[in-house]
């Protein structure tokens, strides 16, 4: 795919941009106003997506089933919820989130050993997708691709440093254990076997990812986004928010809700192809997100995908003559290469998958 070969600008570094002490924002991060942080947002929005605490699973049946309801209650209303008593220690989480930290206040000349690439992504990254001129996101990320372990050795995972990769490898195996947990759920919630998604997913071969973002301070944070409206185009995400700054808002209609994130918790969303497989039951859901002058924020996004090279389609339990087939198939491959070309741009995608439908 040649024009994933290069970045179709020079890239600038946003913390760069932030260091400088500039007071005005390049026109390059303006986005219309329409677009703008404040539209839809000053409103008397008090809700908060659902919380659910996931130990309930453990417990006897009634709990369990109980659990199970809130998750499919969840996806179906907010397409977002937080997990408490999640399984994943503490200290794992607080280590890291310090590996990140260290990693984005390196030199940058160290950082731009690590600088990414459209093809794979993998690296020190500062927009998604290759679009000349393009309104770009006030952030920076870190990309990386954890499973399969195939993947990994082939794309030869990026050279970080031991003590960040020991953690990372670390928080990926927990994480994976969470997410396949998640996905037995959403698989019963729907009414499928308990094991369906996974298999659908591809069973062992699955796919899983990591963005790590950072969002610099901003001077003028009421002109542009830290990362635009987006649904995620794979399975499940599981969000790590900064532990002292807010900034991720998640759409309710026409309003844009501010997520307060509770300490210690993960925030869960759902991905086009959770929507493609069920068939809509449940539909991911945009989320964007705002920057502020006072202080930046870090939050670490894991992927949890399907098998990149298998079509993923409504599961057939999920398609009947009152709710016929929604989605052509299509393999994760396919799929990511949208937003890897116009970045994140809404829903745009899922719903194209929708009018070149099926017969
Ligand atoms: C993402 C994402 C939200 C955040 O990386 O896809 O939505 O709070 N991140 O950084
Ligand atoms: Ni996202």
């Amino acid at each position: 795919m040649d024009c994933l070969k290069e970045w179709p600008e020079q890239v600038v570094r946003v913390q760069a941009l932030s260091d400088s002490g500039l007071m005005t924002i390049p026109d390059l991060y303006v986005r219309p106003p329409a677009e703008r942080p404040s539209v839809g947002n000053g409103g008397d929005v008090t809700s908060d997506i659902p919380v659910i605490e996931l130990g309930g699973l453990a417990e006897g049946a009634a709990a369990c089933r109980a659990t199970i309801r809130a998750v499919a209650d969840a996806c179906s209303e907010w397409g977002f919820f937080q997990v408490v008593n999640h399984g994943v220690s503490p200290d794992l989480v607080a280590r890291v989130r310090e590996v990140w930290q260290a990693f984005f206040h390196l030199p940058m000349e160290e950082k731009q050993a690590y600088a990414n690439d459209p093809k794979t992504y993998e690296g020190y990254g500062s927009r998604v997708g290759v679009e000349k001129g393009a309104i770009l996101d006030w952030g920076d990320y870190f990309f990386l691709h954890l499973l399969p372990e195939s993947i990994k050795n082939q794309n030869k995972w990026p050279a970080l440093p031991s003590s960040c990769r020991e953690t990372v490898q670390e928080y990926a195996d927990e994480l994976a254990k969470l997410c396949g947990t998640l996905m037995k759920v959403l698989s019963i919630s729907l009414g499928l076997d308990v094991e369906q998604l996974q298999t659908a997913f591809g069973g062992d071969a699955v796919g899983a990812c990591l963005r790590v973002n950072y969002y610099p301070r901003c001077p003028q944070p009421e002109l542009t986004l830290g990362l635009s409206a987006h649904s995620d185009p794979g399975g499940l995400t599981i969000l790590l928010a900064d532990d002292c700054v807010n900034g991720l808002q998640v759409r309710r209609g026409d309003d844009w809700v501010t997520v307060q994130p509770i300490p210690g918790a993960f925030i869960v969303n759902v991905g086009d192809q959770i929507q493609v497989l069920s068939n809509a039951m449940y539909r991911s859901v945009e989320h964007r997100v705002v920057v502020n002058a006072a202080q930046e924020r870090l939050s670490l996004a894991f992927f949890y995908n399907p098998r990149s090279d298998i079509a993923i389609a409504p599961v057939s339990k999920l398609v009947t003559p009152e709710r016929p087939q929604l989605y052509r198939p299509m393999t994760f491959d396919e799929y990511r290469l949208y937003i890897r070309k116009k970045g994140p741009k809404g829903k745009s995608q899922v719903e194209s998958l929708k009018a070149q439908s099926v017969n």
